[in-house]
């Protein structure tokens, strides 16, 4: 999703200032093939194999480095650091690379002061950042940071976890969406869609972001109770939030089938955003999409 957002706007700027590549595992899947036609570059390369990044980053001037953690879900991330570790090593040896964009995430363990240690899929990414600065300093100094919400759009992608369920009450059809989180919190959602907009808004301002980290968050944070109505209200469907407890939020998560780690790491996620809100995305340090220059 982040990847495809940013690339349908850069292809909708005037006078086409990229030449844009995309790197996939495979160039004739159906996606791949729709990009080249409308003027993409389209290359293979796997974050796995580092000959492959090596040929595909060649003499690239500015790169936007997503890594899936959920496509190779590791304990601990472990293969989603190595991954994005070897694009940084190959980048860092780039003498044509001007600016990084690395979609990574906050620590929910840092900003839960150790509290919560199972949310390795955002961890992971802030530990790439920490070794960003240690170990390629010039790399570093050409990097943006960009911290994406949460997509709205995970309603769809993940309807077990996200979206509500038909039950009957009283003989009446209700939505219901049991949720650890109280009907008041609010998530930092996020249309997926406007990553784009960022990304090309932050390389418009690269000498302004580059060691810093900029956060993508929609200004106006609705309560999960308030998503559920607006939901109820588009589909015309009678609705019902009902907060569960992280116990009961537990046990529906293991229903689900995921490996103990992951389990734990999609259970603490909600937990520790219910506590964290509000904080998880923002920071002193941390630039609002909304400061940088359009
Ligand atoms: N969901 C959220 O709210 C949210 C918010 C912020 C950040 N994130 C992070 O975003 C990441 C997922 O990105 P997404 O939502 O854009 O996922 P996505 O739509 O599923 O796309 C994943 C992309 O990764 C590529 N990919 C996966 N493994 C690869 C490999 N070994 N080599 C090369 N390319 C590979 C895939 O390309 P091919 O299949 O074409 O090779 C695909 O284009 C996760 O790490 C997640 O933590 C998610």
């Amino acid at each position: 999703m982040l990847g495809g957002a940013v690339i349908s706007h850069l292809l909708t700027l005037p006078h086409a200032p990229y030449h844009i590549l995309a790197l996939t595992r495979n160039p004739t899947s159906p996606a791949a093939l729709k990009l080249s036609a409308s003027g993409v570059e389209v290359t293979h390369a796997d974050l796995d194999d580092a000959p492959s990044l090596e040929a595909a980053l060649r003499n690239v001037h500015a790169v936007f480095l997503v890594t899936d953690f959920w496509s190779c879900p590791s304990p601990g991330a472990s293969r989603e650091i190595a991954q994005a570790k070897r694009v940084l090593d190959i980048l860092s040896r780039s003498p044509s690379l001007e600016h990084l964009i690395y979609s990574s995430l906050p620590s929910v363990r840092e900003a839960s002061q150790g509290r919560y240690q199972a949310v390795v899929h955002f961890d992971g990414k802030a530990d790439v950042v920490q070794w960003l600065k240690e170990t390629h300093e010039g790399l570093w100094g050409k990097t943006t940071v960009l911290w994406v919400g949460t997509y709205m759009q995970l309603w769809k992608q993940f309807r077990a976890i996200f979206a509500p369920a038909a039950k009957v009450i009283e003989g009446k059809e209700v939505w219901v969406q049991s949720s650890v989180f109280h009907p008041e919190s609010r998530l930092p959602l996020v249309d997926v869609r406007d990553v784009g907009k960022a990304v090309s808004s932050i390389l418009g301002d690269a000498e302004g972001l580059k060691g810093r980290t900029v956060s993508l968050v929609a200004p106006e944070q609705v309560t999960m109770k308030e998503q559920l109505d607006v939901w109820g209200r588009l589909v015309g469907k009678e609705v019902a939030f009902r907060h569960i407890s992280e116990e009961e939020s537990w046990e529906g998560i293991k229903e689900l089938g995921f490996e103990e780690f992951l389990a734990k790491d999609v259970w603490e996620t909600g937990v520790a955003f219910r506590e964290c809100e509000g904080r998880l995305l923002h920071g002193d340090a941390v630039v609002q999409v909304s400061e940088v220059r359009d």
